[in-house]
């Protein structure tokens, strides 16, 4: 299969490839981990060595390696139709299936689905509709998009603008007018100075007054993760989401949930929102509408919005489009892809194993080192503290994070982290057995790398 040696490959690699978020000193020595196959929620390198793949790679590869199911109806429709544009005056038949399927098993105020190849793509759509509901709404002021710090909504220049992390900006500045960020529900570091205890919602507070600051008739949607991902797996506390409907329906604002991650079973729910009984006018989707056999993403919108659009004179389109949208494989695979999902009864094997997972992180939170263990369904993660008392992090140069995740890549375990946080989303296939080795590992790395 490879006709040539590895090391000729690491060089390849470092001569041609630009990988996302580059650095050279990103891969080990040795090289980056070249992977050639998986099965389940294990994958396997080019010397033959395993790996648990603790976050499905990036937290998308919902129904695990190594689906013969998905490869057979993605041969069958190239073979059949590769592509036909979507642009309007076309159709094909799996994106029409397809939308039909999601508006069937989305939040039940859902009517219709635009399609995209990407997380980016996906948000990107859902500002730019918002601008557009409300400019065919009469309120063309309405533009401004309210994010929260320590989100992750993608890194196109919209995207990025709205993401909260502030370490994906610096390189790429000015980021595009009318982003804001506001305060998120991260209770263990909770930039309100709250403690659980008397709170445990005043972040939804922030988000009210940052609209009236800036004047509701200038903001036109607030985006959120459900669960935070990227930022350190962050759930909300109870009440939050539904604070969150109330604020944005008293300012009239569009919700858009970034269910990029949280989709298709993550939390234990087809869609997290669910937890909560709350319903967004706008969704966010990929990764897991495919478990990420091929890219696929899109926006689901509320009836309202599906109306306005079709509002519009025939004389005027919604001039939002990409080459892709709708395209005929990756909707053939994510209609299989969903079958197979609540075939096996994932959503419900997700909210069991994550209660395992997240039981036996609990067990490390013993550890000195170990500051907070959170999580929901299959999204966890374990924040590292160099002062349990204080939460004081650990120096960055001391990169605890990253020997951690080192150290669990040696004992054949793929973590993540973000700073010294680590996090963990595996495939809904996980093993009982598996789980109790993620746990297991983590552990192990912790106390070799903080003694
Ligand atoms: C919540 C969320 N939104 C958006 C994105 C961006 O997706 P993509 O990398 O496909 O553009 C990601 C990627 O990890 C994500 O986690």
């Amino acid at each position: 299969m490879i006709d040539v040696s590895t090391e000729e490959l690491i060089a390849l690699d470092h001569a041609h490839v630009i990988h996302p978020l580059h650095n050279p000193s990103g891969h080990a020595a040795s090289g980056p981990i070249v992977l050639v196959s998986g099965q389940g929620a294990v994958v396997r390198d080019i010397h033959g060595r395993e790996y648990i793949d603790a976050l499905s790679q990036l937290w998308n590869v919902n129904v695990g390696h190594g689906r013969r199911e998905l490869a057979e109806v993605a041969a069958q429709q190239m073979s059949t139709l590769a592509f036909a544009s979507n642009y309007s005056g076309q159709a094909n038949i799996p994106a029409i299936r397809l939308a039909r399927k999601l508006i069937e098993i989305g939040y039940p105020n859902m009517q219709a689905v635009f399609f995209t190849s990407g997380g980016a793509e996906s948000n990107e759509s859902a500002f730019k509709l918002a601008r557009s509901y409300w400019k065919l709404r009469g309120f063309p002021g309405k533009y401004k998009i309210i994010s929260r710090r320590w989100a992750y909504h993608g890194v196109t220049i919209a995207a990025m603008s709205a993401t909260g992390m502030s370490t994906y900006w610096p390189q790429f500045e000015p980021r595009a007018p009318g982003f804001l960020q506001v305060a998120p529900p991260y209770c263990y570091r909770c930039e309100l100075g709250r403690s659980p205890g008397n709170c445990p919602i005043d972040t939804a507070e922030d988000l009210e007054q940052t609209i009236i600051r800036e004047g509701p008739e200038t903001v036109a949607a607030f985006i959120a993760e459900p669960v935070m991902g990227a930022g350190g797996v962050i759930p909300p506390p109870p009440g939050y989401f539904a604070r969150v409907r109330e604020v944005c329906d008293r300012h009239q604002v569009l919700f858009i949930a970034d269910e990029v991650i949280t989709g298709f079973g993550r939390t234990g729910k087809m869609f997290a929102l669910e937890h909560w009984g709350v319903q967004p006018d706008v969704v966010s989707f990929a990764k897991g509408v495919t478990s990420a056999y091929i890219p696929l993403g899109g926006i689901m919108i509320s009836k309202p919005i599906a109306e306005a659009l079709r509002s519009l004179p025939p004389d005027q389109a919604w001039m939002h489009a990409y080459t892709y949208s709708g395209h005929a494989v990756a909707c053939a695979v994510g209609l299989k892809n969903i079958e197979i999902i609540e075939r096996e009864g994932l959503v419900q094997r997700a909210a069991e194993m994550g209660k395992r997972l997240l039981e036996g992180l609990k067990t490390l939170e013993s550890l000195p080192a170990v500051g907070e263990v959170r999580g929901l369904g299959l999204m966890c993660a374990v924040e590292l503290v160099a002062d349990k008392a204080t939460r004081a992090s650990y120096p960055p140069e001391q990169k605890i994070g990253p020997k951690v995740l080192a150290a669990g890549r040696e004992r054949g375990v793929l973590y993540r982290n973000r700073g010294d946080v680590l996090e963990m989303a595996p495939p809904l296939v996980v093993t009982t057995d598996q789980i109790d080795r993620i746990v297991n590992v983590l552990g192990e790395s912790i106390r070799q790398v903080t003694g």
